[in-house]
């Protein structure tokens, strides 16, 4: 019974073109910027890359295809897809989890995306910053956050495809230049050497559990894959949309500006702050870039307030489809109007980064705040958030999905559904989907989770 369920009629999206640069747009952003080089920085280096690799590629690409077959099929936002096409309450909660997911982890990427804001105008001023003294002032960090959520509420509001979509086509290819003159100018500084061969050549003693958690969390966190995302945005594709080719492309685009990110900062970061350890966090991009554009005559300043201002576009191509997944919830599910939900939604994620921005102003409540999950220390309201939302939900979700149309459903519909506008699918790529979504994902989801609540040995490390 295939396509039994009718898609109601909803937004589509023009062209392949546009919904790759809109799925390509949410997929790069802060995490292929500022989080894949900070978590590669705590996991070890070369080895973490070498992981987070194999996790996009087995993991990672399976469970988007996964996403954008549910939404497609059912054509609807992630709870309603799930109750569509008849899966009960429990599997329902996957969708909720998503709308959760979605709604926690705005609210502290408006933080960073705030930073962004401000380190445009300290760039183009050419002003030094001290990072750690910005971070603790909640009168700059806080309304700028403000001002990131206003700009993605106002572009939600107006829907999707007019301005930030026509935007998007023209900036992100800018950015991907501009990004790859930072890292030619980062290889090429004296002493360079040490920090490509941190990144790039993997020490394989460095793998444990806690290392492959972080990469698949990297991974689903970068692809935008476990957040329903892809459900909703396979939602409004038309069914002659070749999805196997644009999965490809919306991967390799993310993979590459993630891989490039590395390049500008470690071996910038080895050659100008030999004190400063890899494994310092979330500040690192913003402590180690300043640096590189100091080192690029002339104009550097002008090139950084640049680069932070694509930054900035490619933080909010991310924040909108972020909002957008609780906002098509509301207006599928709950009959809410798109400006109640979207003012609603936005407003509630202003008040929930309050906390996020204070968790960098050392010794308050919420710096403080800390949890410890079987062994693993948590640290900060910020941290929890990225752990709890940012990482552990998208995990469990991508495992609950797989399960879902894997076992729960007939999964060959779902892949009958790829294979629809994607003739060469159709033979060994749509068997071997099957056995990933079956068998492999699940299985690693599932011994990468109990490894970390310890039933392998050292709780968190693996052992
Ligand atoms: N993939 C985005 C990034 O790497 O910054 C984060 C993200 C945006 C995830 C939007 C999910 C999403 F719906």
């Amino acid at each position: 019974m295939q396509n039994s369920i009718k898609p109601p009629s909803r937004g589509q999206w023009g062209s392949s073109f546009g919904f790759i640069m809109a799925a390509g747009g949410s997929a790069v952003g802060l995490g292929n910027i500022w989080r894949f080089p900070y978590i590669t920085g705590q996991n070890g280096g070369g080895a973490f890359v070498f992981v987070y690799v194999l996790c996009v590629l087995l993991i990672g690409l399976p469970l988007l295809l996964n996403e954008i077959a549910l939404g497609r099929k059912s054509g609807r936002n992630p709870v309603g897809a799930i109750k569509e096409t008849g899966g009960s309450g429990f599997w329902q909660t996957a969708g909720v989890l998503c709308v959760l997911v979605c709604f926690a982890v705005l609210s502290y990427y408006s933080v960073i995306a705030g930073w962004t804001i401000g380190y445009i105008f300290t760039e183009l001023i050419n002003i030094p910053v001290d990072f750690e003294d910005f971070v603790q002032t909640p009168l700059y960090v806080i309304p700028l956050c403000m001002l990131f959520i206003l700009m993605t509420i106002s572009v939600v509001l107006g829907g999707i495809s007019g301005g930030i979509e026509k935007a998007a086509k023209f900036l992100m290819p800018v950015l991907f230049l501009i990004i790859i003159l930072i890292a030619a100018r980062s290889v090429t500084l004296p002493g360079a050497g040490a920090g490509i061969e941190y990144y790039l050549s993997p020490d394989f003693t460095k793998i444990n559990g806690k290392v492959i958690l972080s990469a698949l969390g990297q991974a689903f966190f970068s692809l935008s894959v476990g957040w329903g995302l892809m459900i909703t945005f396979g939602s409004y594709l038309p069914k002659t949309n070749n999805v196997i080719q644009s999965s490809g492309w919306i991967a390799g685009m993310d993979s590459m500006v993630a891989l490039m990110g590395g390049l500008m900062i470690f071996p910038a970061l080895f050659a100008l702050l030999p004190g400063v350890s890899p494994d310092e966090g979330p500040a690192l991009v913003f402590n180690v870039l300043p640096r590189v554009f100091d080192q690029i005559e002339p104009f550097g300043n002008i090139i950084g307030g640049m680069f932070f201002l694509l930054l900035l576009v490619a933080a909010l191509t991310s924040s909108i489809s972020m909002l957008e997944v609780p906002v098509a919830y509301f207006i599928d599910e709950r009959k809410w109007s798109r400006k109640k939900a979207a003012w609603t939604i936005g407003i509630a994620a202003m008040f929930l980064s309050i906390p996020s921005s204070l968790a960098a102003v050392k010794g308050n409540f919420f710096n403080q705040l800390g949890f410890n999950f079987f062994g693993r220390q948590i640290a900060g309201f910020f941290d929890l958030m990225d752990f709890f939302f940012g990482t552990l939900a998208i995990v469990i979700i991508c495992l609950m999905l797989s399960l879902y149309t894997g076992w729960v459903k007939n999964v060959k519909e779902y892949a009958s559904e790829l294979a629809m506008g994607a003739v060469s699918f159709d033979g060994f790529p749509k068997k071997a989907w099957v056995f990933f979504i079956k068998w492999i994902c699940p299985i690693v989801i599932t011994l990468v989770l109990l490894n970390m609540i310890g039933v392998f040995g050292e709780p968190g490390e693996g052992g």
